[in-house]
């Protein structure tokens, strides 16, 4: 089955045909960084009106490199939640006139599913059921993956999400935006030991995670550094902050594995680009003999590929929209179906 997958949750405009789940045909993505750098962060106007521009050239460019056209389509499927709702909402209204003017069913996509999908993408033989931490900028989330259209929440950040902290502290520290991306970097060339930051516990909760206590170390450190006159060495503390929130996902995802019994664990979303992260829980699992999977670089981002991989699973399973399809900024991710993302 050809899936035509759109995405617009967040800062991405993102096109893509993708098999049957497992094979991508074309993929195409294109980034608004460069302008919601100038601000520091993804300025929610801007994304949509840049959304509205680039939907329809980026969607004939991904038909084009997949050499396919629009009548060879089976299905259009469209992140519908959760996300920015006037980005998520131009995308939507896009797939929506797309798919009833071609006739071809429509699948609302959960954000957060389609990025555990894209280890689907990585690994072909990989089945339900397994663990999956992902982490991006807008949630941080361990989920067991009891069947494709199956979920169960078993710890979340009660405060920032990971990326989002990385992308303060990097803020505090005058790196750019994104800030994972700068503080991995700046990390290269620091001592991971030289900084010591909390690493908070949530109350009731063995899984459950917080990182704006971390963040708010990083910007009191700072500050106090610039009122003793004192230099702050900021590769030391990309290292630092880098090693305190990587050892909390970490350890949170062994646990789960603990917990559950099972032993094939999935990382996803922005964050699980970072490089300390990728190679310390590889060496975790290997500890323990668990399968890791984990996208390659070009997946952890938003991208649409993902979108039509977890599409897939949901047609199947009989999530299909009518022409009341909605988008909704939050949702969980358990109990989805299309009926979730109706007005
Ligand atoms: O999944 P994503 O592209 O968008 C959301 O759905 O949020 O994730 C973006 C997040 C940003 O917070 C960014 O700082 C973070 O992923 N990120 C990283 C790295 N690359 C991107 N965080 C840590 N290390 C990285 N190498």
């Amino acid at each position: 089955m050809l899936i035509l997958a759109i995405e617009s949750s967040c800062d991405e405009t993102a096109a893509a045909v993708v098999k049957d789940a497992r094979e991508i045909i074309s993929n195409i993505v294109h980034t608004q960084l460069a302008e919601h750098s100038l601000y520091g962060g993804v300025v929610p106007e801007i994304a949509s009106r840049r959304h509205m521009e680039k939907l329809s050239s980026v969607t004939k460019e991904a038909l084009q490199q997949a050499n396919l056209s629009l009548e060879e389509i089976d299905a259009i499927a469209v992140t519908a939640g959760p996300g920015l709702i006037g980005a998520l909402l131009a995308g939507v209204n896009f797939a929506k006139g797309l798919a009833f003017a071609s006739n071809k069913p429509l699948i609302p996509v959960h954000h957060v599913r389609g990025h555990v999908a894209a280890c689907y993408l990585a690994d072909s033989t990989l089945e339900p059921p397994f663990l999956c931490l992902s982490v991006s900028g807008g949630n941080s989330l361990i989920v067991r993956v009891d069947d494709y259209t199956d979920f169960k929440l078993l710890g979340y950040s009660r405060d920032d999400a990971a990326g989002e902290a990385f992308d303060k502290a990097a803020r505090a520290m005058g790196l750019g935006y994104p800030g994972g991306v700068y503080i991995d970097n700046a990390a290269q060339s620091g001592n991971p030991d030289a900084y010591k930051l909390p690493s908070p516990h949530v109350e009731g909760s063995r899984l459950d995670m917080s990182f704006s206590g971390i963040k708010t170390a990083v910007v009191n450190l700072i500050h106090n550094a610039e009122q003793k006159g004192l230099e702050i060495n900021k590769n030391d503390l990309s290292a630092s902050f880098q090693k305190t929130v990587g050892d909390i996902l970490i350890n949170r995802l062994m646990l789960s594995c603990e917990m559950t019994g099972i032993k094939i664990c999935c990382l996803a979303g922005g964050v699980s680009a970072n490089s300390y992260l990728r190679s310390n829980l590889q060496k975790e699992c290997l500890k323990r003999n668990i399968r890791l999977i984990m996208p390659p670089l070009s997946l952890t981002g938003d991208n649409a590929a993902m979108i039509g991989a977890q599409g897939y699973y949901e047609y199947l399973a009989g999530n299909v929209a009518k022409a009341d399809l909605n988008a909704v900024a939050t949702l969980s991710i358990e109990g989805v179906t299309a009926e979730s993302f109706r007005v």
